[in-house]
């Protein structure tokens, strides 16, 4: 067993007893816990997993994937890790978020970018607003991964939430253009982040003029100019008011966008509270009084599976003329979650906290367990 797959294991045995200091303590203990869990993680290449024998291997936009589920954005930061999930059998490797400029991230009552997982509703919450070493770093680590078979590489960007208007706009094309010569096969435009100062949650009910505009720039001077295979799909928060997807699909179809992601994490605290079991109700309050933050994990399953069935019936009333594929984020953590996905036109999915939790249980056969079932 190696180091990450042992300290996984002790983690899932010492969680219950450290839930019982204070709720701070034990955000604090997982806030710094979780970037030194990822760091050794990421410095393993697990061996003898033979992919071949259970990946169904998949085409996407003309890419091959070795299976439909990859990381969701925001595990690999740094831009280190492929080998590892890669060696893992996972269907992609997806690198970011990333912004023009490098980005400290959050820090409140001591802690920096707090996190706290609540592993019995199979939930976490983080408020790490988008830490980060800016496009131009990751894009020099890129260039030096040495690609494997069926392992596709995506980065997440997003316009530097500290700029605005064209000046944002600009610095995010002149980035997406840096990474584009890279080693990418595909982009991920992050539009849903609800960790930074400048975003307010809004229950739209008509899609927001600024974001139109912010699209059709992007196409107009980004996606226009492509000069290879390089699809750029757009996630959107879990939040995102249902009536809005058809118009929203639309919109991304007519612009010449090649997916929707659906979704990032959400920000209703009141009714998401229901579903938090309640040995783990202190650290959720404590968290969202203090910190806010974006939920992730098995409380949005069934958001995430239903907004992506009414994109499916949007799209399938559209005549497309490029692929156009959805992508489901948020609550995967089962074989079932797949097929039901499967089931609603979905062709990717992404997974971060059901990832964790898998991993304290099969370890480096996280994707493996997953996709046969066993
Ligand atoms: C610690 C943490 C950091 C995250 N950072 C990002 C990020 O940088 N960019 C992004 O688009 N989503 C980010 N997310 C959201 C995830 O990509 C995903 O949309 C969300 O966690 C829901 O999926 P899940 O239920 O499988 O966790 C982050 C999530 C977590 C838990």
């Amino acid at each position: 067993m190696s180091l990450s797959e042992r300290l996984a294991k002790l983690d899932g045995i010492m969680r219950p007893v450290l839930s019982n200091f204070s709720p701070k303590f034990y955000i604090d203990f997982y806030s710094k816990g979780r970037k030194e869990f990822l760091d050794r993680l990421v410095s393993e290449t697990p061996k003898n997993i033979d992919v071949s024998s259970w990946s169904n291997p998949i085409k996407v936009w003309d890419i091959k994937f070795n299976n439909c589920i990859f990381n969701a954005a925001g595990m690999f930061k740094k831009g280190k890790g492929y080998e590892v999930v890669a060696s893992q059998g996972a269907g992609a490797w997806l690198c970011g978020t990333t912004t023009s400029q490098p980005r400290m991230g959050n820090a409140k009552n001591g802690i920096v970018h707090p996190f706290v997982p609540l592993p019995r509703s199979g939930a976490a919450i983080n408020w790490l607003g988008l830490p980060n070493d800016g496009h131009s770093a990751i894009a020099g680590t890129l260039k030096k991964i040495e690609r494997i078979d069926g392992c596709p590489i995506g980065i997440s960007v997003s316009s530097n939430p500290s700029e605005s208007g064209l000046h944002a706009l600009k610095s995010l094309v002149e980035g997406m253009n840096n990474l584009a010569k890279q080693n990418i096969d595909f982009i991920e435009l992050n539009e849903s982040c609800p960790n930074v100062s400048n975003h307010t949650h809004k229950d739209h009910t008509i899609l927001d003029e600024e974001m139109i505009n912010r699209l059709q720039y992007i196409k107009d001077n980004f996606l226009k100019k492509r000069e290879r295979n390089l699809p750029v799909i757009v996630k959107y928060s879990i939040d995102t008011n249902e009536s809005l997807i058809g118009s929203l699909v639309n919109l991304l179809i007519d612009l010449e966008f090649d997916g929707i992601n659906l979704g990032n994490t959400s920000t209703k605290y009141d009714e998401i509270q229901k579903y938090i079991d309640k040995k783990e109700f202190d650290q959720y309050k404590y968290f969202v009084e203090n910190f806010g933050g974006g939920i992730s994990g098995r409380v949005l399953k069934d958001k995430s599976l239903k907004l992506c069935k009414t994109a499916h019936d949007e799209i399938k009333k559209s005549k497309l003329k490029n692929e156009f594929h959805i992508i489901r984020t948020g609550g995967i953590e089962t074989h079932k979650d797949l097929i039901d996905s499967q089931n609603a036109g979905v062709t990717l999915n992404q997974w971060y906290t059901g990832y964790f939790e898998n991993f304290s249980k099969f370890g480096h056969n996280v994707y493996k367990s997953l996709i046969s079932n066993s």
